[in-house]
This record gives structure tokens, sequence and C-alpha cells, in this order.
């Protein structure tokens, strides 16, 4: 029973990380070179639209967090825009939300 507990304990510890807050440091560095890069590819390198539409902070408030993130997992169907939720997480995704809704995303 006691040792039990402390599987349970270690379980907690060990999934807690990876689904509450941010990515780690080297994760966001890796989703910054990901957003300008490949997203930039088809929204521009400076995201200010090419294919896709900007995805500047103006054109963003119209979608809240939760919106933004199910655009990123599962694309636009009909549409150019692709899922991403072979490649990130729901965590990866929401962090890009929040920088696409920030004043200055990060560069
Ligand atoms: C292959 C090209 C392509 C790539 C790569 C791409 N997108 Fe898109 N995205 C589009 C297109 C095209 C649209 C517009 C779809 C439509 O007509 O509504 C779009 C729409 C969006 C929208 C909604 C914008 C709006 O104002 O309606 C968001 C948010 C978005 N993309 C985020 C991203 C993010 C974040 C990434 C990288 C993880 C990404 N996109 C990668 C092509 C792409």
């Amino acid at each position: 029973m006691r040792y039990r507990h402390w599987g349970i304990a270690l379980l907690l510890l060990l999934v807690a990380p990876a689904v509450s807050g941010d990515p780690a440091p080297s994760r966001q560095a890796e989703l910054e070179t990901l957003l300008y890069q490949d997203c930039g590819s088809c929204h521009g390198m400076t995201l200010r639209g090419g294919l896709g539409p900007s995805l500047l902070p103006e054109r963003m408030a119209r979608y809240d967090v939760t919106a933004l993130i199910g655009i990123i997992l599962h694309g636009i169907p009909g549409t150019a825009m692709p899922p991403w939720s072979e490649l990130l997480t729901r965590q990866d995704a929401a962090w890009l939300a929040e920088q696409l809704k920030k004043d200055a995303p990060p560069r």
C-alpha cells in the first residue's frame, strides 16, 4: 500500500509538467523557429500574410485562444491551412496561440 502511493505521487510528478504551463524553454525556441519558418512559409516570413492571411495580433483579435488552438491543431478543412496535430502537442499549440495574441510575437 505504501509503495503504491509513492508510485502515484511519482506518476503525478512526471505527468504534471506535461499538462500544465508553458513548454520548456528549449521547446519554446523550437516553436518560435517553426512559427517563422513553417507557418511563415504560407503566412509570410514576418507573418504579415502571403498565401495565408496575416497572423498579426490585430487580425488574431477575432479569435480566442481556444479557437486558435483548434485552427492550429486541426487546420481549416477545404483550405491550404494544414492540421499540425502530428507535429505539435496541445500545449505547443496553446503556447503558439498565446504568442499570436501578444502585441509583439517572438522573433
Ligand atoms: C501550406 C500553407 C500554410 C501553412 C504551412 C500554415 N498555414 Fe495557416 N492558413 C493557411 C491558409 C491558406 C489560411 C486561410 C484559410 C482560409 O481561407 O480560411 C490559413 C489560416 C490560418 C489561421 C486563421 C487566420 C484567419 O485570420 O482566418 C490561423 C490562425 C493560422 N492559419 C495559423 C497557422 C499557424 C500557427 C501555422 C503554423 C503552425 C500555419 N497557420 C501554417 C495556410 C497555411
